[in-house]
């Protein structure tokens, strides 16, 4: 209800890595992403290299800093790989920035316009949790290819949607103990979130670790922005191990949507996708909890995903491995049957399922 300034959707997200060269073969081969856009030393930039990456309407961007000094290359040595910035498509980049500043968010970048042959792109940034951006960005007077610099690679294939992600359905940040209703004000204060869902320490906790969780978005409910924080616990929680390998608040995990989770699951499987393990008999009593759903249990028993279900319908979930080295990012995937929770009802299955990785890892 009170938006600040209009959002028209994720535009897309940064990845700072180390080699973003390997990182879009990752992307490409593992989760079946395009790149369809380049920028760096071929193009005339100097300062780093990016790729653009492309898979239904997810737009992902894979960044490395070519010196040592660059930002980019400080943040992947204090983080590793990871998720620094949130690109959203906004009307008007100036306006999305003088409102969110107006009214207490830190200025990152002012607003700023490049230009080619193709029109002008402009944007702008602010500063969230930890090292993240918060980027505006107006392409609408602009007609080339992702953003000035950049020069097309491959054509996004117009039949084939890449392993079947669709969009970006949420993205989840984690931030020290203490800090979650800071920031759940600060989406508020200054972008006009609402707060959608709590889910305090009770609703998500194991016999040893547990977290707390608010979910933020905006008016139309398409931009979702979940904050963790850590709780107290007998063991050590998941998000506290995140804090301390990513060394500070950041994106834990971004979740997709697919139309068909089991072609698209089984794909991921087939091209080297790694997945968290559920039991078997998280299955043995599903459809008295969940009622009938459409797809086979013992399919969705195979390949390990989620069934979660709310007054307004059901969801399916799945949850990959970390991603990187570090225990930080992983990814989601979700097919969405009516409900807009989280999946709730799944949070115990899955805190153990991360729990056992921990153990694994000596982290717990
Ligand atoms: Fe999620």
């Amino acid at each position: 209800m009170s938006e600040f300034f209009p959002i028209k959707r994720f535009d897309h997200l940064e990845f700072y890595v180390g080699n973003a060269k390997q990182a879009a073969h990752f992307y490409a081969n593992r989760f079946g992403f395009t790149n369809t856009a380049y920028r760096g030393l071929e193009t005339g930039y100097r300062k780093t290299a990016s790729y653009v990456m492309e898979q239904g309407d997810i737009c992902l961007v894979l960044s490395t800093g070519l010196s040592p000094d660059h930002p980019i290359s400080q943040s992947v040595l204090a983080h590793g790989d990871n998720i620094a910035v949130i690109a959203l498509e906004v009307p008007n980049a100036t306006n999305a920035y003088r409102e969110a500043t107006g009214r207490g968010a830190v200025g990152a970048i002012p607003p700023t316009e490049e230009r080619d042959d193709r029109g002008v792109f402009r944007y702008a940034a602010i500063h969230a949790y930890g090292d993240i951006l918060i980027k505006f960005v107006e392409r609408s007077d602009y007609a080339g290819v992702f953003a000035p610099g950049f020069q097309p690679r491959q054509q996004l294939p117009i039949q084939n949607n890449g392993l079947g992600l669709k969009s970006i359905d949420h993205v989840v940040g984690n931030v020290e103990l203490g800090a979650m209703d800071r920031w759940v004000q600060f989406f508020a204060d200054t972008m006009g979130f609402s707060l959608s869902i709590h889910f305090d320490d009770k609703m998500i906790a194991t016999e040893s670790s547990a977290l707390m969780s608010k979910v933020m978005q905006d008016s139309a409910g398409q931009i979702k922005l979940p904050i963790n924080e850590p709780a107290k616990g007998k063991g050590k929680s998941q998000i506290q191990e995140y804090l301390e390998y990513n060394n500070g608040p950041g994106i834990q995990h971004v979740a997709w949507t697919t139309d068909n989770i089991i072609e698209t699951v089984s794909s991921l499987k087939a091209s080297g996708v790694q997945f968290l393990h559920v039991p078997l008999n998280y299955y043995d009593k599903l459809e008295e909890r969940v009622g009938k759903i459409d797809e086979p249990i013992e399919k969705l028993a195979e390949l390990g995903i989620l069934v979660d279900r709310d007054r307004d319908g059901y969801l399916l979930q799945i949850f990959t491995q970390p991603v990187e080295d570090r225990p930080t990012l992983f990814f989601e995937i979700i097919q969405r049957q009516g409900s807009q929770g989280f999946g709730e009802g799944n949070f115990k299955a899955l805190f153990e399922a991360i729990e056992r990785e921990q153990v694994r890892r000596g982290n717990l």
